[in-house]
C-alpha cells in the first residue's frame, strides 16, 4: 500500500536534477502559488499555472510561469491540462457553498495516464480537526470537521488519497491554519471595530506566514513522505484576541472591543462564531523535521513587520 508505507519514496534530489526541464505545474496560482512558483524557478524548473482569465494570464507571463488556460469550474475547458509534470502543487479553493469539492474531482478526471505528475502537493485546511478544545494536534488527530468550510476539505483530501492510491501517485497534504502576509492582514476587519471575546474565553488561533507556507510546499515536493500530512503552522499559537490586538498595535490601529463569548453568540454572524467555536494548538514539528524547514517566520513578533514589504 504506497500510501501507507511513508518511509519509502521522499523524491531524490537527483530525480529532481535529471527531470528539471519538465514542468512543474501550479493549481490556482494566486498569492502562495506565485511564491512557490518564484522558489522552483530559482531552482531552475520550469513552470506552468493553470489561469481562468486573460488577467491572471497576463501576470503569470510577466512571472516567466506558462499559462494554461482553463477554469476548474467548466471540465470541457480543462483540455489543455495534460501536460507531462513532475509535480502539481494544487492551490485552488474549493467552491464557498456546498460539503462537496467539484473543482478538485475536476482535474483528477482531467488528468489522463500519459500526464499523471509523480506527486500531488495539496494546501488542506486545519480545520479538518474540527474543535480540540485548546489541545496541542498531531496530524494524528482524528478528521472531525464541523464546518462545511472544514467538511469541504475533509472531502478532498480523501478523495484526493483514494485517486492517488488507483493511479500509484505521491500525495503530499499540507493542513494549513490562517496565512499572515503582506496584503493579508485583517486591517478592514480591525477597522471596522469587529469585537474580540475576552482573552479568558478566547479560543487558540494557529497561523503561518505566506512565504513559509510556499517555503514547506516547495519542501513537500522535495522531502514530504509519500502520503504525508504535515501541520503547516509556525508552531506558536496565540489566542485570536491576542492575534487581533497584535495586529492593531502593529498598525497602529485601537484595539477591537472586547464582549463576553455569550454576547459573541448572540451578536456576531455564523462565519466568525464558526472560527471562535474552535480551538487547537497545532504542533508543526513533523513538517520542520522530515521537509528540513527552518522558517523565517516563527512567531508573530518576527512575522508582523515582514508584512509591509
Ligand atoms: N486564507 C487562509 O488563511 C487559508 C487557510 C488555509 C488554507 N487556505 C487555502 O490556501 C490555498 C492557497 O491560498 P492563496 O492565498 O494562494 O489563494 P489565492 O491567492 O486566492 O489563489 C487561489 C487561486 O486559485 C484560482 N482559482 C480559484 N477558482 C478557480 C477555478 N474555478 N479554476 C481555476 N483556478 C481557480 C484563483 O484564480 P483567479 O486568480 O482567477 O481567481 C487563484 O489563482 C487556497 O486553497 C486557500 O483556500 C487559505
Amino acid at each position: 500500500m504506497k500510501q501507507s508505507t511513508k518511509l519509502s519514496t521522499a523524491l531524490s534530489t537527483e530525480d529532481h536534477k535529471r527531470d528539471s526541464d519538465i514542468p512543474v505545474l501550479i493549481i490556482g496560482c494566486g498569492d502562495i502559488g506565485t511564491r512557490v512558483a518564484a522558489l522552483e524557478k530559482a531552482a531552475g524548473r520550469q513552470v506552468a499555472a493553470l489561469s481562468r482569465s486573460e488577467t491572471s494570464r497576463l501576470n503569470l507571463t510577466q512571472r516567466g510561469i506558462v499559462a494554461v488556460m482553463g477554469d476548474l469550474d467548466n471540465l470541457d475547458s480543462l483540455h489543455e491540462l495534460p501536460l507531462k509534470t513532475k509535480v502539481i502543487y494544487y492551490f485552488a479553493p474549493p467552491p464557498s457553498e456546498g460539503c462537496d469539492e467539484p473543482r478538485l474531482t475536476a482535474l483528477l478526471a482531467a488528468l489522463n495516464e500519459d500526464a499523471l505528475a509523480s506527486r500531488v502537493v495539496y494546501i488542506s485546511t486545519s480545520g479538518v480537526y474540527g474543535d480540540c478544545g485548546g489541545a496541542w494536534v498531531t496530524e494524528e488527530w482524528p478528521v472531525n470537521p464541523r464546518s462545511d468550510r472544514a467538511r469541504r476539505r475533509a472531502v478532498a483530501e480523501k478523495r484526493l488519497t483514494e485517486w492517488a492510491l488507483v493511479h500509484n501517485v505521491d500525495t503530499v497534504i499540507l493542513r494549513v491554519p490562517g496565512i499572515y502576509g503582506p496584503g493579508r492582514l485583517p486591517a478592514e476587519r480591525i477597522r471596522r471595530g469587529i469585537p474580540v471575546v475576552r482573552e479568558d474565553e478566547s479560543p487558540w488561533s494557529n497561523r503561518i506566514h505566506a512565504d513559509d507556507l510556499a517555503q514547506a510546499c516547495f519542501q513537500a515536493a522535495r522531502r514530504g513522505m509519500a502520503g504525508g500530512i504535515y501541520n503547516a503552522s509556525d508552531g506558536n499559537p496565540t489566542t485570536m484576541t491576542d492575534y487581533f490586538n497584535r495586529v492593531a498595535d502593529f498598525l497602529g490601529l485601537p484595539r477591537p472591543p472586547v464582549i463576553s463569548m455569550e454576547e459573541a453568540r448572540n451578536t456576531l454572524g455564523p462565519g466568525i462564531l464558526s472560527f471562535l467555536e474552535e480551538s487547537k494548538r497545532l504542533d508543526n514539528r513533523r513538517m520542520l523535521e522530515e521537509l528540513e524547514i527552518e522558517l523565517r517566520y516563527p512567531n508573530l513578533s518576527r512575522g508582523l513587520p515582514a508584512c509591509l514589504e
